[in-house]
């Protein structure tokens, strides 16, 4: 079983894509009463029309999430029009210390998934308060970047996105890093196939992206997290063995200790099999020390109780 904690856009755009690709039975949690329990009724609905035979379930109870080999978690404030995701740094910590607690409680087995902003400082406190192997604690939002790049790229170079290999490291957040350099279409480095110009332009759309969707709307992203999300539970509960940017914890790997960031990495059966690292220039390692320290500055903001086990 999946549960997602969050019956919000983001959680119910996951449950959506995963119960297209029939992944498994879902279990929606949340706090507001009804909520969830509607969203599934919905989602059911949807399931049934599409002749999709799965389970969706919505619950305001965590110890309903008992088996469950996946959590994703995407609760938490989201970013309002005007606002950077590191500024909910305060408020987002304490409401996944909470969560953690009831994983450990109710799914202590299972693979976590996260998308609480700001993204890396949040997966420190779940990989923090869980105190399991980092392999089981991903932060999710890599993959949205990655698939922001390939998107503005594609449409420079009129190529379909899923030709394009995008690398996007760092902080999810103004600090992310886009590398033109090793994003490819087929082996040939957009840096040679677009002029630095075009480069800088879809750099900007990519770090931009979620607050461009923000302010058009007046809400944040959810069709992306939800799509991305669905990929990569898909690679867990599969075993695909699929590379992935995501959020880890980084232990030695880039010359980087003790800091989550976004990094290419691969996923399957039981989570992260294996970091990969890319073969960054010094320059670059520079940028992607300079990404982590602003990962770090947020971090050292978190209240020092909810980085370790209760
Ligand atoms: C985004 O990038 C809100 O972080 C989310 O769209």
């Amino acid at each position: 079983m999946i549960t997602i904690v969050g019956a919000g856009k983001v959680g119910t755009s996951a449950a959506a894509f995963m119960m297209m690709k029939e992944l498994d039975d879902i279990l929606l949690i949340d706090i507001i009463k009804n909520k969830p329990q509607g969203e599934a009724l919905d989602l059911s609905h949807a399931a049934s029309i599409l002749g999709v035979s799965i389970d969706i379930r919505g619950s305001n109870d965590f110890k309903d999430m008992e088996g469950s080999d996946v959590v994703v978690v995407t609760a938490g404030f989201p970013r309002k029009p005007g606002m950077t995701r590191e500024e909910l740094v305060g408020k987002n910590a304490g409401v996944i210390a909470d969560i953690a607690d009831k994983i450990l409680e109710y799914a202590p087995k299972s693979v976590v998934l996260l998308t609480t902003n700001p993204l890396d400082a949040m997966a420190y406190v779940m990989y923090k308060r869980l105190g399991w192997e980092r392999e089981r604690v991903i932060g999710f939002s890599g993959v949205l970047d990655a698939g922001r790049l390939a998107y503005y790229a594609s449409r420079k170079l009129g190529v379909s996105p899923a030709n394009i290999v995008p690398v996007v490291i760092g902080m999810h957040g103004q600090a992310m890093f886009p590398i033109p350099r090793l994003s490819t279409v087929l082996g040939i480095p957009l840096t040679q196939l677009l002029s630095k110009e075009e480069l800088e332009e879809i750099e900007k759309e990519t770090v931009d992206a979620g607050a461009t969707i923000t302010n058009l709307r007046g809400y944040s992203s959810n069709f992306g997290p939800g799509a991305g999300l669905a990929v990569m539970v898909e690679a867990v509960k599969k075993g695909l063995n699929k590379a992935f940017i995501a959020s880890v914890y980084l232990d030695g790997e880039y010359g980087e200790k003790d800091v989550v960031a976004e990094v290419p990495v691969i996923i399957g059966a039981g989570g992260v099999k294996k970091i990969l690292e890319l073969p960054l220039t010094d320059e670059e390692k520079q940028k992607f020390h300079e990404s982590c320290e602003a990962v770090r500055k947020l971090i050292k903001a978190i209240p020092p109780e909810y980085l370790k086990r209760p």
